[in-house]
């Protein structure tokens, strides 16, 4: 993928694409077909071609954070969600969406990183599951959690090298339909695929020769 940012300047908002993190779910192309038309002469975002306030709904809805706005007229700018949550998606990614501090990267909403440890571009999803196969269940069991008493608030995410992501803070995981399968403030979720316990790390990245560079 490349390392590609367009950042596009329309009369009342700026959209910018970051390519490295797009899962090219096409929520984008679909849901405002108007504004993002791939393979445009002259650029593939036209921020003006839609209201203001459908296109920064828009793309407050592309799971990666691919794509991101700035308002220029004024208007409200996109906020950490009340609740951090990383949904579980069956044979895919884990998609995060909190008030992200993930190591590495600058401070973002949303991401979709990588679970089955075959991404050329992690920690970021890249859609290998797809081509290499991947199965995982987007249903694990759900487990007793009390509430928390804070759901949202900075949410720290550390991949760590050969090795899970490590998240801190204020989490909910979340199954594909919707069930809390944990609530948390420290655990470690498995990016080398291999795990018996998805979504959770249960060490196999140490047997299985699992590296994060790779
Ligand atoms: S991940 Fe975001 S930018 Fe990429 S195709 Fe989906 S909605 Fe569009
Ligand atoms: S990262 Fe997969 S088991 Fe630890």
């Amino acid at each position: 993928m490349a390392d590609r940012t367009d950042e596009v300047r329309g009369e009342k908002v700026v959209v910018r694409f970051e390519a490295k993190r797009c899962i090219h779910s096409r929520n984008c192309v679909l849901g405002q077909p108007a504004v993002f038309v791939p393979n445009s002469p002259g650029g593939w975002i036209h921020p003006d071609a839609a209201p203001v306030e459908a296109i920064t709904a828009l793309v407050e809805t592309c799971p990666s954070g691919a794509l991101s706005y700035q308002r220029l007229d004024g208007g409200k700018e996109e906020q950490a969600p009340v609740v951090n949550t990383v949904r579980v998606r069956e044979n895919g990614p884990l998609a995060f969406h909190a008030d992200l501090r993930l190591e590495g990267s600058a401070p973002a909403f949303r991401a979709t990183l990588c679970r089955c440890g075959a991404s050329k571009n992690k920690p970021f999803c890249d859609n290998a599951h797809a081509r290499m196969g991947f199965t995982a269940t987007g249903e694990p069991a759900v487990q007793d959690s009390p509430a928390l008493t804070q759901r949202g608030g900075e949410l720290k995410v550390s991949p760590l090298p050969d090795g899970p992501l490590f998240v801190s803070g204020n989490v909910e995981i979340v199954s594909g339909t919707g069930h809390t399968v944990l609530r948390t403030r420290k655990v470690a979720l498995c990016r080398c695929g291999g795990s018996k316990n998805k979504p959770f790390c249960d060490g196999t990245h140490a047997q299985n020769g699992f590296q994060s560079d790779s």
